[in-house]
């Protein structure tokens, strides 16, 4: 939650500032801000909402002088989000200026006592205790004072600095909370993502917690907890600026809908040499494999909901237990997890507080962690023991899509490279399922294809509150269908096993009820075909969703959605695809706005 973003160089800060929070604003989007230090003193504006806001305040920057710079986009945690709560907060001696990402736990106790000491607060945020600090510490040396004050911080922070003392400076420190420096040519950047980079610089460094940073216009230099300076390494960013643009669409969320066939293929194609399963990224030998005795995934959210998913295809083809467990309730749950246990931890932004807490209760119990992560070098993928990434390249709209979609490609190779490694599937089964997966990009994209009605359908099932209904690899997908459309919609949307309609639900079907019923998993798909009879006898308006030769289905429902027809155990990746175009378009037509939906921000680093 929450965006930051700094520059240092000798073109003027604000309006790329403001550039960077607007790739940003995916974060959090209640109150924007930003500080430059201009004529030895910081000048700062803020408003509450929009960065539309804070642009059209200072004339895209322009009315900002200064080459130095910090900038915010809140989320708001402590405080509404109104002009006083936004950052930047400045130092009662307006020396400092800090941005913040993250909560301060202790935030009331340090409060008190810099109350006590006489410091005046202008906000009810957690962050403004920062600044005083840093006034408290300071004695003419800003390294030692950002030390002592992140000495007294509990809690998660990224944090970016400005000081008056050295006004072409700006100093970041970070713990548990992500950070970048983006390294240019005379010129020098830090921000909460590399989206907020890449237009400038591909070069970029990772901060690890505890890690503390100065970024002059020339200068790079990173220390240690300790404050001894440290040398890192400098990756490249390999996907470029069109990647974190709308290239021509309304909405991020359209453009990431139509980018899955691309992902997808990007995720699957690099691990499959001469027709088997290559994870170079993750090998472990048969003997590794039959040391587990359970798989536990672990997530929040829909990364949760696509573990729900690759629970089935693991445990249909490797045999090996899977519990799937919701990080927010794992990490207080005292988890039976040991060295016999894989624990996948499924996360696009690898920044989630709650799978972060999840992933270090398995690990402190023994546990081997796969982490399943998005963005690269993000705090999962440095904890776990090894990370598959998903290689969906960014993603923007709060909805995900393709890192949903991608994270099952992951599953599905991961199961089929397990049931091999453990010898429980046979040759020819692995070699059709191989080449499923093989096609899988291909088949999204003709169910994109197929689906062309998909607004007028949306039209007619989202008028109120809607249930999605399924079994199995269908319920799976049932669940992450209404979570689409609850989160852009803000319809109500209730997801249920179809076989638990009778045990108290089907009181609530009425005439014209809407019913999304999931039926691809031909196994039992007649199961659902009952419930759905069921549905429709008392009333219920029913919107099937079903492999494209199924006819019985159109016999019983109102209106049917068809997908190519795939392996069953695959079949959630094609299946969600009508589900997410369906909570766009009514999202559309409701004119919410999709990228930004209400309440909710990208990546939910607070608990
Ligand atoms: C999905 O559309 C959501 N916005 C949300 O549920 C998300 O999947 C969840 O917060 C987990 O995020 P992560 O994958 O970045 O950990």
């Amino acid at each position: 939650m929450c965006g930051i973003v700094g520059f240092t160089g000798s073109r003027q800060a604000a309006p790329i500032l403001l550039k960077g929070l607007g790739r940003l604003e995916y974060r959090g989007y209640d109150s924007a801000g930003i500080a430059v230090v201009h004529d030895g003193a910081i000048e700062v504006e803020k408003v509450s909402g929009r960065i539309a806001k804070l642009c059209e305040k200072t004339k895209d920057g322009a009315a900002v002088p200064g080459t130095v710079g910090i900038g915010h986009t809140r989320w708001a945690t402590h405080g509404a989000p109104t002009d006083f709560n936004a950052h930047p907060h400045v130092s009662n001696d307006g020396r400092f200026a800090v941005v913040h990402n993250g909560i301060i736990e202790n935030y009331l106790a340090l409060r008190e006592e810099l109350i006590a000491d006489g410091y005046v607060f202008h906000s009810e945020t957690d962050t403004e205790t920062i600044v005083h600090l840093l006034e408290l510490y300071y004695d003419g040396d800003v390294k030692a004072a950002v030390m002592k004050t992140a000495a007294r911080l509990e809690g998660s922070y990224a944090l970016g600095i400005l000081c008056t003392d050295t006004p072409d400076a700006l100093y970041v420190v970070r713990e548990a909370s992500p950070l970048i420096l983006g390294v240019g040519v005379g010129e020098n950047y830090f921000a909460s993502d590399v989206t907020a980079l890449v237009s400038h610089t591909k070069n970029v460094i990772y901060m690890e917690d505890g890690e503390f940073a100065v970024l002059t216009p020339d200068a790079v230099t990173v220390y240690d907890c300790t404050g001894r300076e440290t040398k890192k390494p400098v990756s490249r960013v390999t996907w470029s600026v069109e990647a974190a643009e709308k290239g021509g669409y309304e909405h991020f969320m359209l453009k990431e809908i139509m980018e899955q066939p691309a992902a997808v293929k990007a995720a699957i194609a690099p691990r499959l040499h001469e027709g088997r399963v290559c994870l170079d990224d993750f090998e472990l030998t048969a003997e590794q494999l039959r040391s587990i005795n359970k798989i536990v995934i672990t997530a929040c959210g829909s990364a949760y909901y696509a573990g729900c998913s690759g629970r089935y295809a693991i445990e249909r083809l490797c045999r090996i237990p899977v519990q799937v467990e919701l990080a927010s309730e794992l990490r207080y749950s005292d988890p039976m997890v040991d060295e016999h246990t894989l624990v996948l931890v499924i996360s696009q932004s690898g920044e989630t507080a709650d799978t972060i807490a999840a992933l270090k209760e398995c690990k402190a119990r023994g546990a081997t962690v796969l982490g399943i992560v998005n963005v690269v070098g993000s705090t999962i993928a440095k904890l776990a023991d090894h990370t598959l990434y998903t290689w969906a390249g960014p993603e923007i709209a709060v909805a995900t899509t393709k890192g949903y979609t991608t994270q099952l490609a992951v599953l599905y190779l991961f199961a089929l490279y397990a049931a091999d490694r453990l010898g429980r599937i046979d040759e020819a089964r692995y070699k059709a399922l191989v080449h499923e997966l093989m096609e899988l990009p291909r088949r999204i994209q003709q169910t994109i294809d197929m689906n062309w009605q998909l607004p007028a359908v949306a039209s007619r099932y989202s008028s109120r509150s809607l249930f999605f209904i399924g079994r199995n690899t269908d319920y799976a997908v049932a669940l992450e269908g209404a979570l689409k459309m609850k989160e852009i919609s803000y319809l109500h949307a209730e997801s249920y096993a179809a076989g638990e309609l009778k045990h108290g639900t089907i009181a609530l079907i009425e005439e014209n009820q809407p019913v999304i019923a999931v039926c691809c998993n031909e196994a039992i798909a007649d199961k659902t075909l009952s419930n759905i009879v069921e549905v429709k006898a008392r009333g219920a308006k029913v919107l099937a969703l079903a492999f494209r030769d199924n006819r019985k289905i159109v016999s019983q429902a109102d209106d049917v959605i068809f997908i190519p027809r795939v392996e069953t155990v695959f079949s959630a990746a094609l299946a969600v695809v009508p589900l997410q175009l369906l909570a766009y378009y009514a999202a559309k037509e409701k004119g919410c706005d999709i990228d930004k939906p209400k309440n909710l921000a990208k990546s939910v680093t607070v608990e």
